[in-house]
């Protein structure tokens, strides 16, 4: 196939690159036996349950049932298309990408994507400033207080009412028609028609880091709603690791050293505007260490500025949790509280830039919300009240990576809890407790031990068994048993390229329909012993080998009773009877 990067190259790369080294660099990972472990990137969780494995050249989550080979690793954590993640690992094992290969097909998709959205956004900014009913929205933006300039600098656009404004202008094709409606910015009926799916919305462009239109967020006029629409997840847009005006703010991010996080668009744009503009907001999603860890990797110090309501104290404390494991020493965060039914829009605007930055100065660092918080809700006067204090406290202490940081809020927990810092710090190192031990496999529905199953969980767990697979082709005349072809090829990937490792025989399936079956065997826990392994892995083709025969003499057997056999079925016959016996 024209364009695709070779499959050797591949096997060679994933021989070369170490996928803890990958991993450790974004997600920092502790030693946990022949593993690797971290609180996983993808969602949100207190214990580690991410573990990447060396020998598999492979990582999984046991929360999430997230998994993958380095390259999934980067399109997963840093949005990278196929390409780009095989690029970027060959450059940093110095090998030389193939020249011959032309633009491969799936990057053709994301950047035809990219292209319509881009399309769709000059179209919204062109509605503004353009279409008839634009004097509404315009007036709306003028009524919140929007500077024309910074509307512009934003890229503010507008979704004029009706359900096929964007449809007729740009939906001029079939083709076009469906990637618009792969990049979400129009919806497909049952009877195969389209309609725009925001309307009578201003429109704000959601940039990635590279700085290219990925979705937008719509907000209506008035008070209907939903109050924001969204674009939908798409191959390009990805909620739980974007933020909104990342890429506007990165430069005053790193010059301040200081990230500010807020929860709206219209939030960060209406800071901007009064000069502050290091400050980017979520998607209507709740922070992700994938966030955390961009923003980490500008600057040493986050703030985190929510609304002064319930959900913005909900969602500060879920950031806490959040933040928690990301905390090595010379990281800080802290969490501003505004005053109830104000947002950060509200604030500078009554208060200016001045007034605003006063407040961040005063933000509460997060071990001081962190016990604050959790003191709100015991009596310390109480000698129970403080022993929950501990206990609340604790496994949230814990989270920290070890250092000055957790130490000092060890100290203060003390103070608090009117306990000595070693009665504390022996409760403090006791072992999680078991249900923190025991990973959730919520997304890990139980798997059936079929022969096959296993053959092809073990060979693709430790692919040196390839060896001692004996002849696999015979096995593919077993009908009567699904799999055994996808087992043969697997075991011929292997004699043919030994030394491949999970993650490489693994590539070898993407864009297969067998890739996510095998994925998943390649992470079952078969429960089988890694000493039993070969044993086991011998013991069950040869029970595919007997299944064979047992198919083989039934056919022979039913011809026999409808017509005489030849010499060569009956010595056939009699050779599969007797070894039947054996
Ligand atoms: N949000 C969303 N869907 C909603 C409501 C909110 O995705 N139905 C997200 C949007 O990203 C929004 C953010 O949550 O910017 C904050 O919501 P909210 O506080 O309700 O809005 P504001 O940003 O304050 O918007 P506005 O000032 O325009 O009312
Ligand atoms: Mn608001």
């Amino acid at each position: 196939m024209a364009g695709k990067i070779p499959q050797e190259f591949i096997d060679e790369l994933l021989a070369r690159v170490d996928i803890v080294d990958v991993i450790d660099g974004r997600v920092p990972l502790k030693k946990a036996g022949k593993d690797h472990k971290a609180c996983c990137p993808f969602h949100e969780e207190r214990t580690p349950s991410f573990t990447v494995s060396p020998d598999k050249q492979f990582y999984h989550c046991f929360g999430c049932g997230v998994h993958g080979t380095a390259i999934s690793f980067l399109m997963e954590y840093e949005h990278m298309d196929f390409r780009e993640a095989v690029e970027n690992l060959a450059v940093r094992v110095g090998l030389e990408f193939p020249v011959e290969t032309g633009a491969p097909e799936i990057k053709r998709q994301s950047l035809d994507l990219l292209t319509i959205v881009e399309e769709a956004d000059q179209h919204f900014r062109l509605q503004l400033r353009k279409h008839p009913q634009a004097e509404t929205a315009i007036r709306y933006l003028k009524a919140r207080g929007v500077s024309g300039e910074i509307a512009a600098e934003f890229g503010i656009g507008y979704a004029p009412d009706g359900w096929h404004n964007l449809l007729d202008s740009l939906g001029t094709d079939l083709k076009r028609r469906q990637l618009f409606s792969t990049a979400g910015l129009l919806v497909k009926k049952e009877d195969g028609s389209y309609y725009d799916r925001f309307r009578n919305r201003i429109m704000f462009p959601i940039r990635d880091s590279r700085d290219r239109v990925v979705g937008f967020g719509g907000r209506v006029l008035g008070d209907e709603e939903p109050k924001y629409l969204n674009s939908p997840e798409t191959p390009v847009f990805h909620k739980g690791a974007e933020l909104y005006a990342l890429s506007k703010a990165r430069g005053a991010i790193k010059a301040q050293q200081l990230a500010v996080v807020v929860e709206g668009y219209m939030d960060v744009v209406s800071l901007a505007q009064f000069g502050i503009q290091n400050a980017v907001a979520t998607l209507g999603t709740a922070t992700t260490r994938a966030h955390l860890e961009r923003l980490f990797r500008y600057c040493p110090e986050i703030i985190f500025c929510f609304d002064g309501d319930r959900a913005g104290r909900d969602a500060a404390w879920r950031a806490l949790e959040t933040t928690l494991a990301v905390l090595r020493d010379g990281r800080q965060v802290g969490f501003l509280f505004l005053p109830d039914g104000q947002d950060p829009d509200s604030v500078v605007r009554a208060e200016g830039a001045t007034g605003f930055n006063e407040r961040l100065q005063g933000a509460a660092p997060l071990p001081e919300y962190l016990l604050r918080h959790l003191s709100d809700q015991v009596d310390l006067t109480r000698l129970d009240g403080r022993a929950r204090l501990i206990e609340q406290a604790k496994p949230l202490i814990n989270q920290i990576p070890p250092g000055a940081l957790r130490e000092l809020l060890l100290d203060r927990l003390a103070e608090l809890a009117q306990i000595q810092r070693t009665s504390l710090s022996a409760l403090a190192a006791n072992k999680p407790t078991a249900a923190a031990k025991t990973p959730p496999k919520a997304n890990q529905p139980p798997m059936r031990q079929s022969l096959v199953r296993v053959a092809l969980a073990l060979l693709l767990q430790h692919p040196r068994l390839a060896r001692i697979a004996g002849d696999v082709d015979a096995l593919r005349a077993l009908d009567s048993v699904p799999g055994v072809d996808l087992l043969a090829q697997v075991v011929h990937s292997v004699t043919e390229h030994p030394g491949l490792s999970t993650a490489a025989l693994l590539e070898r399936f993407r864009g297969t329909e067998h890739k996510k079956h095998l994925e998943k065997l390649s992470i079952w826990d078969h429960m089988i012993p890694e000493k039993h392994v070969e044993t086991e892995f011998r013991a069950t083709l040869t029970k595919l080998r007997a299944r064979l025969r047992d198919q083989q003499t039934q056919v022979l057997l039913d011809k026999s009773r409808s017509e005489p056999l030849n010499d060569r079925e009956k010595a056939q016959l009699r050779e599969l009877l007797a070894r039947g016996q054996a």
